[in-house]
């Protein structure tokens, strides 16, 4: 028996990528799709991406930061980012259609799965003790990424939130990051298949050619605040 995994990652709000990743994924007819968070915030399609992913069946979810914060918005509780950025995370939250919020609040902080004989973590990034974010490492190893998951009990540990696509193996472990499926700098949607054949697992990393000027342009029009920010992260290479 075999089992055949998409992996998907930091979709911010950006649909014009994620309908293509989605698209793309029929060919490997895949049983289930894992998604590590931050699926919305920066990008304007708030709506179209909660309308696609809520859909689907076979979904794996969890929350990201950017989900947690426009929650907190919707909630009325303290958040932990000011400025520019909250005042997004607000505008954010004013343009969600409310019936997709019981499907954000649904999504859990890490979740546990069983694929085959593999112990797998989704977690949108490193959690402290206290379940905060760790701060980023630009340049994680495997060696550092091991000394993290030491002593937890996991095959295989898949995150996002550093906008890198990450693909490590040590005897014990195996770390993924997909890649920022919504944050490029190019016109390429970076998601990752998983394939599980009895004792073998591979990976196949795809980048997706999507309408990147179009979902740029969009975003301009829609001149949500922080479009500073946003316009620096969507232009910086990283990893
Ligand atoms: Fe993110």
């Amino acid at each position: 028996m075999s089992r055949r995994i998409a992996i998907i990652s930091d979709i911010h709000g950006n649909f014009n990528a994620l309908s293509m990743v989605m698209e793309d994924m029929e060919q490997f007819e895949v049983d289930g799709i894992f998604c590590l968070g931050d699926i919305v915030s920066m990008g304007h399609q708030t709506n179209e991406v909660l309308d696609l992913l809520y859909g689907l069946d076979h979904l794996s979810i969890i929350r990201g930061n950017h989900d947690e914060e426009v929650l907190k918005v919707l909630d009325g509780m303290p958040t932990q980012i000011k400025g520019a950025e909250h005042d997004h995370h607000v505008w954010v939250a004013g343009h969600l259609d409310l019936r997709f919020r019981p499907f954000l609040q649904s999504m859990p902080l890490i979740m546990e799965k069983k694929i085959m004989d593999l112990d797998v973590l989704l977690t949108h990034y490193h959690l402290n003790p206290d379940d905060t974010y760790s701060s980023i490492d630009m340049s994680p190893s495997v060696e550092t990424l091991g000394a993290i998951y030491e002593d937890e009990p996991y095959d295989m540990i898949m995150f996002g939130h550093d906008h890198m696509q990450h693909h490590f193996e040590s005897d014990r472990q195996i770390f993924i990051n997909p890649g920022p499926l919504g944050i490029t700098t190019n016109g390429l949607a970076p998601y990752t298949i998983m394939e599980i054949d009895g004792d073998d697992v591979n990976f196949i990393h795809r980048k997706v050619p999507y309408d990147r000027s179009g979902f740029v342009e969009g975003l301009k029009k829609e001149n949500p605040p922080a479009m500073d920010f946003i316009m620096n992260v969507l232009l910086k290479e990283r990893g």
